[in-house]
């Protein structure tokens, strides 16, 4: 291993430098990737914005049913038409995702802690790789406690999940976690980011922080940012925009969206940011144009 005594600061990122591997392909670092694996990945970045709006769902593995997340099969039908993947679990999607939706899948596939425990850390992959080929899903995401007691174990199934998916050309989306007691400066995403990029993940979900241009452009896969806690409307299309911006190749988002008092409405301005290039402010004024009419 390398020595740390003496390791210099990394800096020179070149944020504003295309990432220069890409060949003719729209999703960063999947140029050397083989055909199933770029069918799946332009399942869920749309080949011509190079984007992914992603509706995350998979709450309930860990909190029971959350707000908004009462009823999976009243919320997703209004919300699908507009989001590119869904994330969810096995459970939600088989009992409450009409198939005929042919909709891109992110299957949450890591769990094993839930609300009641106050160290969340221990999950393992616990979806066969079976279930995940028969479920036809596009991705596999499987979450990583990068600094916490449980990053051992995350990490080696995270590779688990890499390995199987290297197997039958299905991407795995790593999922940086944020703890209660876990740190969200920069320094951390960058670290966690890259490690999960390191470990051969195709997609790598995160959260948007300052300096985030750094993070995005020390990441050699795609960044899809989760929206977090529920913030107003205009701060959530704000967080959307910045993270575009800032290099995301697209959200993963779940409260902002389906605890809105007008989710249609706002997953639908979340999709003007992200795939066609709208500001936060012509996204807000698309949203109230929608829900005032
Ligand atoms: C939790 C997750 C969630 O899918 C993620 O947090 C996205 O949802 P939200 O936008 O509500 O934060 O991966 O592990």
């Amino acid at each position: 291993m390398a020595d740390l005594i003496g390791n210099k600061v990394a800096k020179n990122f070149a944020e504003n430098v295309e990432f220069s591997n890409n060949g003719n392909f729209h999703v960063k670092g999947a140029a050397n990737y083989d055909w199933g694996m770029k069918d799946r990945l332009s399942r869920i970045f749309n080949p011509k914005s190079g984007k992914t709006v992603m509706l995350a769902f998979d709450h309930g593995y860990f909190m029971g049913p959350t707000s908004g997340l009462e009823r999976l099969d009243i919320l997703i039908p209004r919300l699908a038409d507009y989001a590119d993947c869904l994330m969810g679990t096995r459970g939600a999607i088989r009992s409450s995702v009409p198939p005929t939706y042919n909709k891109a899948i992110a299957l949450r596939a890591s769990s094993g802690s839930s609300v009641l425990q106050d160290d969340l850390s221990h999950e393992s992959m616990v979806v066969g790789i079976e279930d995940v080929i028969k479920m036809n899903a596009s991705a596999i995401a499987i979450q990583t406690f990068i600094g916490a007691d449980g990053q051992k174990e995350t990490i080696e199934e995270l590779n688990k999940a890499v390995n199987f998916g290297s197997r039958y050309s299905i991407p795995t989306m790593g999922v940086v976690a944020v703890g209660k007691e876990m740190e969200r400066t920069n320094q951390f995403f960058l670290l966690a980011t890259r490690m999960l990029a390191e470990f051969g993940v195709q997609i790598v979900k995160t959260y948007y922080c300052d300096d985030f241009e750094k993070v995005a452009a020390a990441c050699p896969v795609p960044l899809v940012v989760a929206g977090g806690k529920k913030i107003p409307e205009k701060d959530a299309l704000t967080l959307a925009y910045n993270s575009i911006q800032g290099g995301a190749a697209g959200v993963d988002m779940g409260r902002n969206i389906f605890q809105s008092e007008f989710p249609e409405e706002m997953i639908q301005a979340v999709g003007k940011v992200v795939h066609e290039g709208y500001t936060d402010k012509e996204g807000y004024e698309f949203y109230l144009d929608l829900v005032n009419r």
